[in-house]
């Protein structure tokens, strides 16, 4: 049994993935010597309900110069951010030379906006070739990971701050106690922290099991979240459901007394308990469907193989190192995955090995099936991609269940 990364809690795993890869490196071919594996399982802390992953990946080894994800290639999510910025120049950055710090600010996706309306800010993010990015966009950063030191050097720097903000990405950091004990010394007394993440009550309604890889390191409940809040000296003041990603959450948080919570908290605490989402027999039962859609899954691609049949995939998502590591799949049952991303293109997926090519590969000639790893942007890409589907090409999703559309 682990113990808890928050609370020290014993920590009992309910899932075991097996040997994974680092979800975000993609080898050249020929290069695949080295690749780095680890036991990728979950579980669940008996004391504060916490789900999180047993074994801890190297930070440096996942955020490197060459950290392929660029936020902005989904115009869902683009659009999604600039939202999210106008709101909060509408809310919590309307006093007297505003300040907004981001954890994880990639590409300045939410940033540029800020910017854009000369509001001061700071994006953190240790990824160099993504920083540069969104310095190219206007957008002040720092590249470093934030933690204490790095919040209380701002705070001496820059002053405190109204809001710090993190998207997808307090769910990749182990060390949540310097977070919060850098948000202290950053906030002012009445500013707020900000995070949405995926939502543990989704992964567990759709199976999406594929949330789960070395950067997601926890699945955020309102329950777990109110108990990490208060453990450091902060309340849980907000919450709100957002579509994006498969279904999140954001959450606010605020110093203890320094805000009146929400009816939306005591609602979604209200739901986790009548669903029993912190209960172990929710997990295992969690744990039961995922191997079900790995063996529909890999049962539906070995037929279309022996029939003969062309498929490929389609975004070489991070997620879906999971499915292709877990399930077994490599390129004698998907011939290659197509992304936009220059930086994953005609190199290899981490672990499984499939080529990735550029999206042009796609239609030339389409293939008969396409894998959907990319399923938390369906719309956008069904309604990319409809001349597949008029040419007589199938979607296989796997999430909410194996399925064809
Ligand atoms: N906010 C963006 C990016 C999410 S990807 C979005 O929602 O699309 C996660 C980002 O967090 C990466 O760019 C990674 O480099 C960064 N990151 C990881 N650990 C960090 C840390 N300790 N401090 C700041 N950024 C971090
Ligand atoms: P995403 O699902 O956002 O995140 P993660 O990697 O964390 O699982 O990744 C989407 C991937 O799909 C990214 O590599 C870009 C690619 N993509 C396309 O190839 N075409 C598209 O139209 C979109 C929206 C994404
Ligand atoms: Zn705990």
């Amino acid at each position: 049994m682990s113990t808890c990364r928050i609370c020290e809690g014993p920590v009992k795993e309910f899932l075991d993935l097996g040997r994974q890869p680092l979800s975000d490196a993609f080898p050249e071919p020929g290069g695949t010597e080295g690749e780095f594996f680890f036991r990728l399982a979950v579980g669940l802390c008996a004391s504060c309900t916490m789900v999180q992953l047993v074994e801890e990946v190297p930070r440096e080894k996942m955020f490197r110069e060459d950290y392929p994800y660029h936020s902005s290639g989904s115009s869902v999510m683009r659009a999604h951010f600039e939202a999210t910025a106008r709101r909060f120049l509408e809310t919590e950055l309307t006093g007297p030379d505003p300040f907004v710090v981001e954890i994880g600010c990639n590409d300045g996706v939410m940033l540029r906006t800020v910017s854009d309306a000369g509001v001061r800010h700071l994006g953190v993010d240790p990824s160099a070739g993504v920083a540069e990015v969104a310095r190219e966009k206007g957008v002040r950063v720092r590249t470093a990971f934030f933690e204490e030191a790095t919040a209380l050097d701002i705070a001496a720097t820059e002053g405190r701050a109204d809001l710090v903000y993190a998207a997808n990405t307090l769910c990749h950091i182990p060390y949540l106690d310097s977070i919060f004990r850098g948000l202290d010394a950053l906030l002012k007394p009445d500013g707020v922290f900000v995070f949405e993440d995926p939502y543990l009550g989704e992964i567990v309604d759709r199976t999406s099991f594929d949330q789960i890889y070395d950067e997601h390191f926890y699945f955020f409940t309102a329950r777990s979240v109110q108990a990490m809040a208060r453990g450091f000296g902060f309340e849980l003041v907000d919450v709100e459901r957002l579509p994006v990603h498969g279904g999140e959450v954001r959450y606010t948080v605020a110093r203890r007394g320094a805000r009146t919570p929400s009816d939306a908290v005591d609602a979604l605490l209200v739901e986790e308990e009548t669903r029993r989402l912190a209960d172990p027999a929710t997990l295992d039962r969690f744990a039961d469907a995922v191997a079900r859609t790995r063996d529909e899954l890999v049962a539906l691609l070995e037929r279309l193989r022996d029939e003969g049949r062309r498929v490929v995939a389609y975004g070489a998502t991070a997620k879906s190192a999971t499915v292709a590591n877990y399930c077994g799949l490599g390129p004698d049952l998907i011939a290659y995955v197509t992304d936009t991303t220059p930086a994953k293109q005609n190199r290899l997926t981490p672990g499984s090995h499939i080529p990735v090519r550029d999206p042009e590969a796609f239609s030339a000639p389409y293939p008969d099936y396409a894998l959907l790893f990319a399923w938390n942007h369906a719309e956008e890409i069904m309604a990319k991609e409809e001349d597949f589907r008029a040419a007589g090409g199938r979607w296989i999703l796997y999430v909410p269940d194996v399925h064809l559309v």
